[in-house]
């Protein structure tokens, strides 16, 4: 008594229907406020193109220009762009040392470096250390001295001996072994690269 008949149990209420269109038109109106809310609001890829940089360094002693998007690194440079693909990319996340390539002399893992950061810096990869045809006293000792398997690890290997012998021309095991702690050789080559180490070191003193 006193109830109303379409409030019955297992019915459906017109209060109960006009409450769930309710909270329907509302759920409908929340879903289009984030769809919205989710539609791209920054510049369309193509726009993103545009907003490349122009940077200008100089790469195995050449100046070189290069536009650049801002989060490319300069393994990406160097390898999609500049077609210096010597440098390898391989855990991509600066634990391998396959990427090393000098700047300004120094080894950095080019897969950390932003390209942008090689602004007017001097950049020498694995291309650019034999000169014509003679090849670096270290690419020579790691031929000589069978230093390589697969040979991924080796440009890298390379150019970090490479830095260690400019600043070092006669670098002791330990030595050898700290200079090129950053790099990983999965094929195990260690003692090779030590004799090939030896090889250059006596090469680059003039020895035959
Ligand atoms: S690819 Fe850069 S450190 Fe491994
Ligand atoms: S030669 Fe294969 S990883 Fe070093």
């Amino acid at each position: 008594m006193g109830g109303h008949a379409d409030e019955g149990k297992g019915s459906v209420s017109r209060r109960g229907f006009l409450k769930s269109a309710g909270v329907a038109a509302a759920a409908t109106s929340l879903i289009d406020d984030a769809k919205k809310a989710m539609e791209p609001v920054g510049p369309a890829p193509a726009a993103a193109v545009r907003g490349e940089t122009e940077i200008r360094f100089k790469l195995n002693g050449k100046e070189t220009v290069a536009k650049v998007p801002p989060s490319m690194t300069l393994l990406e440079l160097l390898r999609e762009r500049l077609d210096m693909t010597g440098t390898k990319q391989v855990c991509d996340r600066g634990a391998c040392g396959a990427c090393t390539v000098h700047l300004d002399g120094r080894t950095v893992n080019s897969c950390l470096l932003l390209a942008m950061d090689a602004t007017g810096r001097d950049v020498t990869t694995v291309e650019g250390l034999a000169v014509g045809d003679r090849l670096h006293p270290v690419q020579q000792g790691f031929v000589e001295e069978d230093a390589m398997q697969c040979g991924f690890c080796t440009p890298g290997m390379v150019m970090s001996c490479a830095a260690l012998l400019a600043k070092n021309p006669a670098p002791t095991r330990a030595e050898c072994a700290e200079g090129i702690s950053g790099n990983i050789c999965r094929c195990g080559t260690y003692l090779n690269i030590f004799r090939a180490m030896d090889r250059a070191s006596a090469l680059a003193k003039g020895g035959k």
